[in-house]
């Protein structure tokens, strides 16, 4: 990295706030996918005005930023070469108090979102945003990925939860947008623009989110059920629509995924009958629930279910369907997918792409999960026991056009919820058109003329 732009940036932060022995900063150039990177430098500002400096020295020099949070994506988002600098903004946590009266809170863009959660949860709020990875991803990267999670079904996506967003552009001006308004139709909205943008258009430092109430305990109950194919899905997810209470969260995963949880996170499922497939209910409501469940059970389809209605089995159950991602990571080598289809033809979709993966199941083992609720299936392709990493990729390789066609013909998303990042972008093609991307590559020039913020983020210039 260039010796000017190291001594000039020394000279804008406290001495710990530059770091520059690979050791130090290997970690924060890759996130979870463990994609290899490694940046020239790491920055770590505590203030706005730091970033904002930094912002200016770097296009000022020319030197390409890559904007970094927790670093738990899936996407590669913030993978960083020796040629950029990590601007890490993990300094910038702070949570103001909440207001009950306009029930938002103020946070810096490195507040941890679970810390967020046990700020409002004194005063009965919470934000809505539900994710695996809560204990460690923060808000600025919530709100990058706009991020989804567990319980879009029930409050939607990051970008429904946030009334406004100080941001830095490149050449260093800060911009409030919206500045808390419920309402506000003046011109373009730019805070949505910039919600869900990869840290490609400017760089999020703070964000005012709106909270909710704490769903009520009274009547929670998570139900596990196990069906013997696909199309108890859509079954399960129609008989919860049409049952006496709110749906909180609607998930499945298939067997491939309780037996990785099972062996390598010793979690244990409370069902007698085994599925090829399970689903994960929450729901909430005071009214009877009696003969429902028994009117489900009678399906042909559904071969078990058991109601989970204290804390701790609700917890336990839950732990099943959180612990997936981690225990995949243990078995082995994985190539993350998080699609999205219409809901209701998510079932014959995956039975689509079942189908397509049959004859490439020596190279590689189909694992499905996720938030069916949304129509976003994970689909995860996971090296089986005695293949090399080799024979993996290969198959991968060619396998992900066939699925990535059927996707095409659902109309469907290549990412419901992790976003592009570097490991989705030859995909974009297939879910956005020639005429979107280039509107994207104009978008990108009126903010970002000379390509420095999170260069090769989601499409090449
Ligand atoms: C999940 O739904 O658990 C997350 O999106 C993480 C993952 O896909 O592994
Ligand atoms: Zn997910």
């Amino acid at each position: 990295m260039d010796a000017t732009f190291l001594k000039e940036l020394s000279a804008l932060l406290p001495a710990d706030a530059v770091l520059t022995d690979p050791e130090d900063i290997v970690d924060y150039g890759t996130d979870w996918t463990k994609t290899p990177g490694m940046p020239g430098a790491v920055a770590l500002p505590r203030t706005t005005a730091q970033v904002s400096q930094i912002l200016a020295l770097c296009s000022r020099l020319n030197v390409p930023v890559v904007p970094s949070g927790g670093r738990t994506g899936l996407a590669g988002g913030v993978v960083a070469k020796p040629s950029e600098l990590a601007l890490n903004l993990s300094r910038l946590h702070s949570i103001h108090d909440v207001s009950l009266l306009s029930r938002m809170v103020r946070v810096g863009a490195g507040a941890i979102t679970e810390n967020v959660h046990h700020a409002c949860e004194a005063q009965g709020l919470t934000w809505p945003i539900d994710l695996a990875s809560k204990g460690s991803c923060q808000i600025g990267g919530n709100l990058s990925t706009n991020a989804g999670g567990l319980r879009v079904i029930r409050y939607g996506p990051a970008r429904k939860w946030v009334s406004s967003l100080e941001v830095v552009t490149m050449s260093g001006q800060v911009l409030e947008l919206n500045a808390d308004l419920e309402k506000n139709n003046t011109g373009y909205d730019l805070l949505q623009l910039l919600v869900g943008s990869e840290g490609t258009l400017a760089v999020i430092t703070q964000a005012t989110l709106k909270l909710v109430k704490i769903p009520q305990e009274v009547g929670k109950a998570v139900c596990f059920f196990a069906v013997d194919s696909l199309e108890g899905l859509p079954f399960l997810f129609e008989s919860c629509r049409k049952g006496p209470f709110e749906i909180l969260a609607f998930e499945f995963f298939s067997q491939a995924c309780l037996n990785a949880v099972t062996a390598k996170l010793g979690r244990k499922s409370r069902l007698e009958k085994p599925g090829r497939y399970y689903v994960l209910a929450e729901i909430a409501g005071e009214q009877s629930r009696d003969g429902w469940l028994e009117q489900v059970l009678a399906h042909p389809q559904v071969v078990d279910a058991t109601l989970a209605e204290s804390s701790e089995d609700r917890k336990a159950t839950w732990g099943l369907r959180e612990g997936i991602t981690e225990s995949i990571a243990l078995t082995g080598r994985v190539r993350k997918h998080d699609v999205c289809v219409p809901v209701a033809q998510a079932a014959q979709f995956l039975e689509e792409v079942e189908k397509a993966a049959s004859k490439f199941q020596k190279g590689m083992a189909l694992y499905f999960f996720g938030h069916f609720g949304d129509g976003s299936p994970h689909i995860n392709l996971v090296t089986p026991p005695g293949v090399s990493a080799d024979v993996f990729d290969a198959t991968c390789d060619a396998f992900e056009p066939e699925m990535f066609a059927i996707l095409q013909k659902y109309r469907g998303s290549i990412s419901s919820e992790h976003g592009i990042g570097l490991l989705k972008k030859k995909w974009l093609g297939y879910s956005r058109s020639k005429t979107e991307i280039a509107l994207f590559r104009s978008i990108k020039r009126a903010l970002d003329p000379r390509g420095l913020l999170n260069p090769g983020k989601i499409f090449d210039l």
